[in-house]
């Protein structure tokens, strides 16, 4: 299957190693990934100007970075998000590549979601997995997995074998 992850992380670090893990497992079990650094992307928050939803017909009023993400809502049959806690969290720019997908509705393939997360303290998750579960539910997705990296975890082989492991059984 297709499988788009969007990684909401500013930089190279923790997160990008969960991604990576990932991929490489989903890419040896066959699947085609793509990698989206939203985290480095300009995304603006959605304007609730309704232009997609009237003139627009689902293209969004607002010319930035999502045209790059948009692309991936729509041929995806998987979206993995991928996410350091900020503040109890997802990042800002994922929350807003998220909440712009607002303009087609939900994404036109995908049936399938997953999370990763990474933070530094031990158990900052509950809110961002909330909001991702409810997020995917809404979007009629199934989510088929979420892993957490907390502090040492991180970067850790077994952790990232798990997350291997776990994308390679797709
Ligand atoms: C602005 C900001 C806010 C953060 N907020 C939290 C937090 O609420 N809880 C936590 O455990 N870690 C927090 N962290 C730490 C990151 O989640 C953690 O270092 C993560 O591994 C970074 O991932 P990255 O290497 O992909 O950037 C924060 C970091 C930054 C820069």
């Amino acid at each position: 299957m297709k499988i788009a992850i969007l990684n909401g992380s500013p930089r190279i670090g923790n997160t990008a190693a969960m991604v990576n893990a990932f991929a490489e497992g989903a890419k040896e079990a066959g699947h085609e990934v793509d990698i989206l650094h939203v985290g480095k992307m300009k995304i603006s928050g959605c304007l609730a100007c309704e232009y997609c939803h009237s003139k627009g017909e689902g293209k969004c009023v607002q010319k930035d970075d999502m045209e790059k993400v948009m692309p991936a809502y729509k041929e995806a049959d998987m979206i993995v998000y991928a996410s350091p806690i900020y503040y109890f969290a997802m990042t800002a720019q994922l929350s807003a590549a998220i909440q712009r997908m607002y303009a087609i509705g939900k994404p036109e393939k995908a049936t399938k979601a997953a999370l990763l997360l990474s933070s530094a303290s031990p158990n900052p998750f509950d809110s961002a997995i909330a909001a991702y579960k409810a997020t995917a539910a809404l979007s009629g997705m199934e989510n088929v997995g979420i892993i957490t990296a907390a502090g040492d975890e991180n970067g850790s082989e077994v952790k990232m074998g798990e997350i291997r492991d776990f994308a390679k059984a797709l």
